[in-house]
């Protein structure tokens, strides 16, 4: 099972001190929320930001695009460093496009989908990708709720993409549900406000013993 911290809710006057305390505690993948303001109701941050971390950290770079039209971006994404670039499926039009640009570039490609987006909508694409991110809430803010109605489409993927397959899930997920979420299929775990929120070594190594 991976962790994988989500830097939206780190304290962004002193990131870079932030990315290697969570490397030094043991965390393996750096999750990176881009947001546009249109797809989801908030501005995050772009490629610029996480290009100035790739030079302090070996971390696995997992780049959760919550941007419309994904395609118009995915070179710039992958030039400054990503390692997997994750796009929405309710975003474009042309997912298949997105995801052979992206293995195009020799980086790996994840789907996702909202809470309220059915899994049939994953379906055509579970071949081709490397990963599925299924949203446990509505995408555009840190520190929400985890909505339990998702949980039976977390066993659905598993049970279609068989054991090995990586199924993230994403928001609302902390040392008192990660049991059931992993229960339920997930091997990729994000969690953000869970680990920068409080103490953050103690918290990723707190939440490592559980994946
Ligand atoms: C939500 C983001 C999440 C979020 C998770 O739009 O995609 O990655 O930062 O934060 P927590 O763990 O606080 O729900
Ligand atoms: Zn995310």
């Amino acid at each position: 099972m991976i962790l994988s911290p989500s830097m939206l809710s780190a304290d962004f006057s002193v990131l870079g001190e932030q990315i290697k305390e969570i490397e030094e505690a043991g965390a393996k993948w750096l999750h990176i929320d881009v947001m546009d303001g249109i797809f989801v109701p908030n501005i995050s941050f772009g490629a610029c930001v996480y290009k100035c971390l790739r030079k302090i950290s070996g971390l696995f770079f997992d780049v959760h695009l919550m941007i419309t039209e994904p395609e118009r971006y995915i070179e710039s994404f992958a030039d400054a460093g990503a390692d997997m670039i994750t796009f929405h499926v309710e975003a474009t039009e042309k997912a298949e496009e997105c995801i052979d640009l992206i293995h195009s570039l020799g980086k790996k490609a994840g789907i996702s989908l909202n809470p309220g987006t059915p899994v049939e909508a994953v379906k055509p694409y579970l071949e081709k990708v490397d990963m599925v991110l299924v949203m446990s809430v509505n995408p555009g803010h840190g520190g929400q709720k985890y909505i339990e109605s998702v949980n039976p489409k977390i066993t659905e993927l598993r049970r279609l993409c068989g054991e090995d397959f990586l199924i993230e899930v994403d928001g609302g997920i902390k040392k008192d549900n990660i049991k059931a979420v992993l229960e339920c299929g997930a091997n990729v775990i994000v969690a953000g406000s869970a680990v920068f929120n409080d103490d953050i070594t103690g918290s990723v190594k707190g939440l490592l013993e559980e994946v």
